[in-house]
C-alpha cells in the first residue's frame, strides 16, 4: 500500500468514527427509539435453551445384553494378493469385528490381551460411562500382556462409532488395532445394505511389512504417518454390489494414523445422513466433507435407475492426485428407488449468536524442539502429560477455542461429548451437525460450542497420532 492510500485509509476510517458517535449522539436524544432498536446480548443460558435436547442425555437400557469376547494378538492378513503382511488384529481380523447393536442395548465386551505390550479400548464418539473411556492414566488402567478387562456400557446415540487402542496407537492402531460400533435405530433397518467402509493407509516396506519406524521426525514435523497404500476394510479392491435403482447406506470410518480423505461420488446421488455418528439438522450433498483421522460420515447413496456406467468409481480429492478408495458396480434388474425421506435431528441449534461469547478457554497448538522424539507438540505450550487442566460446566454451554500456531493440521478430538463449530477465523459457520472431531487447518483459528452431558475427566487431543504422542493431548474435567 502506498502511503497516499494508508493516509485515504485512515481518514476513512477516521470519518466512519465520526459518524458513528453522531449517529450515537443522535440517538442519546431519542432514547425510547434506541431502547426498541436495540439488540439483546445472547447469554450463554438463551445458547444452553436452544440446544434444549438437541442430543439426550441419557438412555434408558432395553434390557438385552450383547456379550462379545474380544481378544487383541499378532496375526497376519492378505493385503496384496499372496503377500503376508503381519498385523495385530482384534479377533483375528483387520479390521477388527463390526459389532452392531440396537440403540438401548447395553454392550459387554470380555476383552483379553494377548499383544506384547499393554493395550485399552477407546470407544471412539460413545458416550460411555467415564470409567469405560479407555485412556491409561485418566479412566483406567493400561491392560497388561495376559490380562483381561470388562467393557460394559449403553451407548446413548444410534450411529457409527469405532474403537481403537489409546495406548502407543502410534504403532497399536497403525498395525491394524480398529473396529467399528454400529448402534442401529429403526430408521437404518430401511435400508437394504447397510456397508461400513474403514479408511486407512498403511506405510508398507518392500517386504509388504508394516514399517516399523514409528514416530519419526519426518512424521512429527509433517501431519503425521501418512501411508503408501491406501486401503478399504483392509483390501485395495473394495466393492459394492447393487442393483440400478438402488438405495443403500455407506458408513465411513477414518482410522488411518494421520491421512485425510475427501471422498467423491461422481455419477451417484450421495447425501451425508449423519457426520460423527449423529444425524444432521439437513441432509448435506456428499463430495464436501472432509473426513479427518477418527471422522465418520454416513452416505445414503442411490444407483440411477439407468446408470451411465457399471461401475462408479469412489475416490479420494483430499490430495493433489486422486486416490481410488474403491467401487461400486451396477449388477442385476432395475428395482424401484425406496423412497423413505431421510432422518435428520432438526432440534441442531444454530447458535448463530455465540459469536458474542467469550471463549471459556483457549487451546493454542503448537510445536516445540525436545521431548523423547526431538519435537514435542504442544497445547498451551504444554506437552502432555504435563497440561493446563480445565473445568467444563456440566449441561451448561461452554465455549472453546482452538488457535493453530503451526503451519500443520490437528484434528481435534473430544473424549465423552460431541461439539458444534461456531466460527472459523472469526466468520460465524453454521455447520448442521455435531462432530467429535474437527480439523484445524494451518495457522486456523475455530471456536466450538459444546453442552456436556457426561461428568468426569475427559482427554482431549489431536487424532493425528504421531502429534497426540508427541504431546498434543489435554484433559478436561465436566462437573
Ligand atoms: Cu479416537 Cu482419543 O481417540
Ligand atoms: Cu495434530
Amino acid at each position: 500500500m502506498k502511503k497516499s492510500q494508508i493516509i485515504l485509509l485512515l481518514l476513512a476510517v477516521g470519518l466512519l468514527i465520526i459518524v458513528g458517535s453522531v449517529a450515537k449522539l443522535g440517538s442519546d436524544t431519542a432514547p425510547e427509539i434506541q431502547v426498541s432498536d436495540e439488540k439483546a446480548v445472547v447469554t450463554k443460558n438463551d445458547l444452553r435453551e436452544e440446544f434444549g435436547q438437541a442430543y439426550q442425555k441419557d438412555i434408558t437400557p432395553s434390557g438385552t445384553i450383547v456379550e462379545v469376547d474380544m481378544t487383541a494378538s499378532e496375526g497376519e492378513i492378505e493385503i496384496f494378493e499372496g503377500k503376508k503382511t503381519q498385523v495385530w488384529n482384534y479377533n483375528g481380523i483387520v479390521p477388527g469385528p463390526e459389532l452392531r447393536i440396537d440403540l438401548g442395548d447395553t454392550l459387554k465386551v470380555n476383552f483379553t490381551n494377548n499383544l506384547p505390550e499393554p493395550t485399552t479400548i477407546h470407544w471412539h464418539g460413545v458416550r460411555v460411562p467415564n470409567a469405560m473411556d479407555g485412556v491409561p492414566g485418566v479412566n483406567q488402567d493400561p491392560i497388561e500382556p495376559g490380562e483381561s478387562f470388562v467393557y460394559e456400557f449403553t451407548p446413548k446415540d444410534a450411529g457409527t462409532f469405532w474403537f481403537h487402542p489409546h495406548v502407543r496407537g502410534t504403532e497399536q492402531v497403525e498395525r491394524g488395532l480398529f473396529g467399528t460400533l454400529i448402534v442401529e435405530d429403526d430408521y437404518v433397518k430401511q435400508y437394504d445394505q447397510d456397508i461400513v467402509w474403514v479408511l486407512d493407509d498403511w506405510k508398507l516396506t518392500d517386504e509388504y511389512q508394516v514399517n516399523p519406524n514409528f514416530v519419526t521426525t519426518g512424521e512429527l514435523m509433517h501431519d503425521g504417518r501418512w501411508g503408501n497404500v491406501i486401503a478399504v476394510n483392509a483390501s485395495l479392491n473394495e466393492q459394492i454390489v447393487a442393483r440400478p435403482g438402488e438405495r443403500f447406506l455407506l458408513r465411513m470410518v477414518n482410522a488411518s494414523n494421520g491421512r485425510v480423505y475427501q471422498p467423491s461420488f461422481d455419477g451417484l446421488n450421495a447425501t451425508i445422513v449423519s457426520v460423527d455418528g449423529m444425524y444432521l439438522r439437513e441432509p448435506l450433498p456428499a463430495s464436501v466433507f472432509q473426513l479427518a483421522p477418527g471422522n465418520r460420515m454416513d452416505v445414503d447413496i442411490t444407483i440411477p435407475d439407468d446408470p451411465t456406467s457399471e461401475v462408479f468409481s469412489i475416490n479420494d480429492l483430499f490430495t493433489r492426485s486422486t486416490n481410488k478408495l474403491g467401487t461400486i458396480v451396477t449388477q442385476g434388474e432395475p428395482i424401484t428407488t425406496p423412497s423413505f425421506v431421510i432422518k435428520t435431528n432438526p432440534d441442531i441449534p444454530h447458535w448463530d449468536e455465540a459469536g458474542e461469547i467469550t471463549s471459556d478457554k483457549t487451546y493454542r497448538l503448537n510445536a516445540v524442539r525436545g521431548g523423547e522424539y526431538g519435537i514435542q507438540w504442544t497445547i498451551n505450550d504444554k506437552a502432555y502429560p504435563d497440561y493446563d487442566p480445565f473445568e467444563f460446566a456440566y449441561d451448561e454451554f461452554n465455549k472453546i477455542e482452538f488457535i493453530n500456531e503451526s503451519g500443520r493440521l490437528h484434528p481435534m478430538h473430544l473424549h465423552g461429548q460431541f461439539f458444534k463449530v461456531i466460527s472459523r477465523n472469526g466468520d460465524p459457520v453454521d455447520e448442521p451437525f455435531f462432530r467429535d472431531t474437527i480439523l484445524v487447518g494451518p495457522k486456523e483459528t475455530i471456536t466450538i460450542g459444546v453442552v456436556p452431558m457426561d461428568k468426569g475427566h475427559w482427554v482431549q487431543h489431536c487424532h493425528i497420532l504421531e502429534h497426540a504422542e508427541a504431546g498434543m493431548m489435554t484433559v478436561v474435567e465436566v462437573k
